[in-house]
């Protein structure tokens, strides 16, 4: 039986290979609407994007409805320099999408979605988290719908700030709200991402597939590669947020560890750090499952085997 997930983005390289991963013909995942959140880019960029790769993927059917232009508290705060002017520079997209937003907004949409489901559902979470700490705070009784909330971001350490990662620092409130919910929290964080690096020899392998899809990846691996080189120098674009999917389409590829999680939101210095209580030291409520390890071979194997799975017809 296939898993009801919304999928909450800002498209953003990495976030588009997850909408891929996800939204494979012969998915075990069923993607009931996808929200967009300004994170990467604008809002508007970040819709137009996710309308963008959805047409790729030629599932006009998957709904995308516009979320929060800015973070609760703070002005917005964009990643230009890694996913480029449009927030997905690289792959040659139209100006205009063929596919069309609905006319509600992504808060409500969480909202009504969830209540309308009738199985649990998992939010996975790829951008700031504001939009899901919106729905939260709107409906609190939401809680009650959802399995788990499956998030990229945070870590041990930050992209950001020395401590903090892009999505937790853009919207820190946002985040301490949704880890505070009672939802078991799964998180993907820059210890596991960070080793799941699109390196050149990786994208030659995709390379040898020939369809759109994986031409359209290649695409976006080398645009992404490119910026991480200049950046971090890193060898390879790591693929955040596809870590989320991969762990929904096969869990044991990550060695997840039950664990205290809280979000500091005051300091100027250490704002959007994820406090991870590996050691137990606080004796906190366990409200999330922190991702230590992944078997980087086989998610491999695996993105390798769903895109042969898209055809061009
Ligand atoms: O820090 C990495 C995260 O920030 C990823 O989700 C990437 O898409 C950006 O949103
Ligand atoms: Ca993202």
């Amino acid at each position: 039986m296939s898993k009801k997930i919304i999928m909450d983005c800002d498209p953003g390289h990495d976030d588009a290979i997850a909408l891929i991963l996800a939204g494979a013909k012969n998915s075990s995942l069923d993607i009931l609407a996808v929200t967009t959140v300004a994170g990467n880019q604008s809002v508007e960029k970040n819709t137009k994007n996710a309308l963008n790769v959805l047409e790729v993927m030629g599932r006009g059917d998957i709904s995308v409805s516009v979320g929060a232009s800015r973070p609760l508290i703070k002005p917005a705060s964009f990643a230009s320099q890694i996913h480029g002017k449009s927030g997905l520079d690289g792959p040659k997209l139209p100006e205009v999408p063929s596919l069309k937003p609905t006319q509600s907004y992504a808060v409500d949409v969480i909202i009504e979605t969830l209540k309308q489901s009738e199985e649990p559902v998992t939010l996975v979470a790829t951008g700031p988290l504001t939009n899901i700490a919106t729905a939260l705070i709107k409906e609190p009784s939401i809680t009650q719908y959802l399995d788990s909330i499956t998030i990229m971001g945070g870590g041990t350490f930050g992209n950001w700030t020395p401590t903090a990662e892009f999505n937790i620092w853009v919207d820190a409130e946002a985040a301490k709200r949704v880890f505070d919910c009672g939802v078991p929290i799964n998180v993907f964080g820059l210890d596991v991402t960070h080793q799941v690096l699109a390196t050149d020899a990786i994208i030659n392998r995709f390379k040898t597939i020939d369809n759109q899809i994986a031409k359209f990846v290649v695409e976006l691996l080398e645009f992404f590669k490119s910026t991480y080189k200049t950046h971090f120098n890193m060898d390879g674009g790591p693929i955040h947020d596809a870590c989320t999917i991969l762990y929904l389409l096969e869990p044991s590829l990550f060695t997840m560890q039950h664990t205290h999680i809280d979000i500091e939101h005051h300091s100027a210095l250490t704002y959007g750090t994820m406090a991870i209580d590996l050691n137990d030291i606080t004796n906190g409520e366990k409200n999330a499952y922190f991702a230590t390890a992944v078997d980087v071979e086989r998610i491999w194997v695996i993105m390798e085997d769903i895109l042969k799975s898209y055809s061009d017809d």
